[in-house]
């Protein structure tokens, strides 16, 4: 049999092997009991920067208030659009149906719509504004292609500006549309400047006029020129 140690190391032995668990058991303790003062910085990074905190008092000012406030005629920038007609496109809770004052129509003007249209609406809605401009062309192509999406993404194909809901728009909810989107669309406020989003609009409805024309939008003098077989 092996003969047992003295009883003082057995008891040496238990201690130390208690003593062992403290530094730990300390370390467990301090790290799990929140303490509002920083534990030892080593890195003062930006920790301790002078600066006021909300609601604090602040002796540089005769006030005393930290949070200033705002100067007399701050305007914040969504206050600055004011006007509805202009940048909205509403007349007394209604679409407009006219341009916003210091806007003129002209050929000029349509000119630039066809032009800022052409740009920035085509790529989706087609120059004549069927909805069958090359991005659609090309989405419609990879959907029914194999390398379309396996996962049931479906495309929502530009809205043809012929159909019979919208060429009843407004001139001001055309503008609208431009400048935030509907549904599917995405908006073109950012991109596009206040101006071309109404010389867009106005140009909109010159292409639905182009498909949809009689032979009383024709001035008398022209219609001789116009060739039989193509009058509705
Ligand atoms: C990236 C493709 C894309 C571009 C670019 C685009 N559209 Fe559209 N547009 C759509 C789609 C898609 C719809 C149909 C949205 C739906 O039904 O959810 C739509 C719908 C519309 C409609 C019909 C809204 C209605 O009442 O149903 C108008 C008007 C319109 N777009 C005007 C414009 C104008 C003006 C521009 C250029 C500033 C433009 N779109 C640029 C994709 C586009």
């Amino acid at each position: 049999m092996i003969p047992l140690p003295p009883r003082w190391m057995l008891f040496t032995g238990v201690l130390a092997g208690l003593a062992l668990v403290i530094p730990p058991a300390i370390i467990a303790r301090v790290r799990a009991t929140p303490d509002p003062n920083r534990a030892v910085h080593i890195f003062f990074d930006m920790d301790f920067q002078p600066k006021f905190k909300p609601q604090q008092v602040n002796p540089m000012f005769a006030d005393g208030r930290s949070q200033r406030p705002m100067v007399a005629g701050t305007v914040a920038q969504g206050e600055t659009n004011l006007d509805a007609h202009l940048h909205e496109g509403v007349v007394d809770g209604k679409w407009a149906t006219t341009l916003p004052a210091g806007l003129e129509m002209s050929e000029e003007f349509l000119a630039r719509g066809q032009q800022r249209y052409n740009i920035y609406c085509s790529v989706c809605h087609g120059y004549a504004g069927f909805g069958d401009g090359a991005v659609n062309k090309r989405a419609m192509e990879l959907m029914s292609s194999s390398d379309g999406p396996a996962d049931g993404t479906a495309w929502v194909q530009a809205k043809s500006l012929h159909d019979p809901l919208v060429r009843e728009h407004q001139l001001g909810l055309l503008y609208n549309i431009a400048t935030n989107g509907i549904r599917n669309m995405a908006g073109y406020g950012t991109q596009i400047d206040l101006e071309d989003r109404w010389a867009i609009a106005a140009y909109v409805q010159a292409l639905q006029l182009s498909q949809n024309a009689t032979l009383q939008d024709v001035p008398p003098e022209l219609r001789a020129n116009l060739k039989k077989e193509e009058v509705k």
